[in-house]
C-alpha cells in the first residue's frame, strides 16, 4: 500500500506545492486503512518524525487531505492526530527540514533549512530550484564529475556536494569544496554534510569553507587539491556582485591555466539580467555552451515545473 503513495510520499518529505501533488493519486472512497497508509508514508514517515518539516507545511497538507475525504469518508484519528503533533513545538522557529528521497536508487538527502527566502541576510539558507535542476542535471550527466576535484560556489545549503558524495550513488567525484560568501551558510552547510554523513570519514565527507568571490585571492587554495570544475547555482541575480564573480573566475581560470570548466545553473528570472553577464563572460573571452535541459517531469527533486533554469558550461 506504501508503493501507491510514493510520489505523494517523495512530494511530501520535500515540501512540494500542496496544490502541486500528484492528488490523482489518492483514489475516492478511501478507507480508513489507506488514510492510515498515507499518513503514514507522509506525516508518519520516520524521516519526518526526527526532522520535521515545516509544521505550516504539514498543516497545509493534512487540511487539504481532509477536504477531499471529507464528503467521502469518516476521517481517521491520526489525521487530527498530525494536525496537532509539530505545531506547538515548532511554531517560534526560524527552521525546519526537507528530505529528497532519490527513488533510484535508494538513497536520501536531509536539508536543515530556512523556512524564509532571506534570512540572516542571505538567501542562501535555503535550497533554490536552480540548485535542484543542477543535482538533476548531474545525476544524468555523472561523467562530468568522475574523477574531479570540485569547488562549488555560493552553495548554500550544500545540497549539491552532499549529493556528490552520497555512496549510493557512485558519482565517484575527487574533493569536494563547498564554499559561500555567508558565515551562517557556512555553518548551515556544515550542519547539514555532518547530519548526512554521520560516521563517513572526514575525507570522504564535502568540505566547507568561507569564500567571499571579492577575497579569492586571499583565499588558502594550498589547503585543497587542485580544481578541475567549479559548479554554481542561482547566483546570477545581483548585477552589483558581476565585477567580484567575473574577477575571481578569471582568479581560477587563470591559477589553473584556464584548465578548467564551471557549470552555472541560473533561473530565468531576469532575462536582461542573464544577458548582461552572459555579455562581461563574453568580453573576458569566455565560451559558453548550453547544457542539455533537464526535464522538470523525470526530476528526482520533485521541481516545480513553472521555473526555467538555464544550465551553461563556461570554458576559456
Ligand atoms: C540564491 S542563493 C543560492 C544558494 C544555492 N546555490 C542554491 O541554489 O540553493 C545565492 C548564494 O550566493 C551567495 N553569495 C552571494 N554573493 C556572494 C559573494 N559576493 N561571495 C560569495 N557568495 C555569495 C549567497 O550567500 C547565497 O548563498
Amino acid at each position: 500500500m506504501t508503493e501507491k503513495f510514493s510520489k505523494m510520499q517523495q512530494q511530501f518529505l520535500c515540501c512540494y506545492p500542496v496544490n502541486k501533488m500528484s492528488w490523482s493519486s489518492v483514489k475516492l472512497p478511501m478507507d480508513w486503512d489507506e488514510q492510515k497508509a498515507l499518513i503514514a508514508a507522509t506525516c508518519g514517515h520516520p524521516l519526518n518524525e526526527r526532522y520535521p518539516v515545516r509544521a505550516s507545511y504539514q498543516e497545509a497538507f493534512v487540511k487539504r487531505l481532509m477536504q477531499l475525504l471529507k464528503d467521502h469518508e469518516e476521517l481517521h484519528d491520526d489525521l487530527f492526530s498530525s494536525l496537532t503533533s509539530q505545531k506547538c513545538e515548532q511554531q517560534c522557529k526560524d527552521f525546519a527540514y526537507k528530505h529528497y528521497l532519490l527513488l533510484q536508487p535508494d538513497a536520501h538527502i536531509t536539508l536543515r533549512e530556512s523556512i524564509s527566502f532571506v534570512n540572516e541576510g542571505t538567501t542562501g539558507l535555503c535550497t533554490w530550484e536552480a540548485a535542484l535542476a543542477l543535482a538533476d542535471y548531474l545525476m544524468q550527466h555523472s561523467d562530468v564529475v568522475k574523477g574531479k576535484n570540485i569547488v562549488e560556489l555560493g552553495a548554500g545549503t550544500g545540497l549539491i556536494g552532499i549529493l556528490l558524495k552520497l555512496p549510493a550513488l557512485g558519482f565517484d567525484a575527487g574533493q569536494i569544496l563547498l564554499t559561500d560568501g555567508s558565515a551562517s551558510c557556512v555553518q548551515l552547510m556544515r550542519d547539514n554534510v555532518a547530519l548526512n554523513f554521520p560516521e563517513t570519514p572526514k575525507e570522504a565527507i564535502p568540505q566547507c569553507a568561507q569564500l567571499r568571490w571579492d577575497e579569492v585571492k586571499d583565499f588558502p587554495w594550498q589547503q585543497y587539491a587542485k580544481t578541475d570544475l567549479l559548479l554554481a547555482a542561482d547566483v546570477i541575480y545581483d548585477d552589483s556582485q558581476f565585477d567580484a564573480l567575473l574577477d575571481a573566475l578569471d582568479h581560477l581560470y587563470t591559477s589553473r591555466g584556464n584548465c578548467l570548466e564551471m557549470l552555472l545553473a541560473s533561473t530565468v528570472r531576469n532575462v536582461d539580467t542573464l544577458h548582461k553577464f552572459m555579455e562581461q563572460l563574453a568580453k573576458r573571452e569566455y565560451k559558453v555552451t548550453p547544457c542539455a535541459n533537464v526535464s522538470a517531469c523525470v526530476s528526482h527533486f520533485c521541481r516545480d515545473h513553472t521555473a526555467a533554469v538555464q544550465i551553461i558550461s563556461i570554458k576559456r
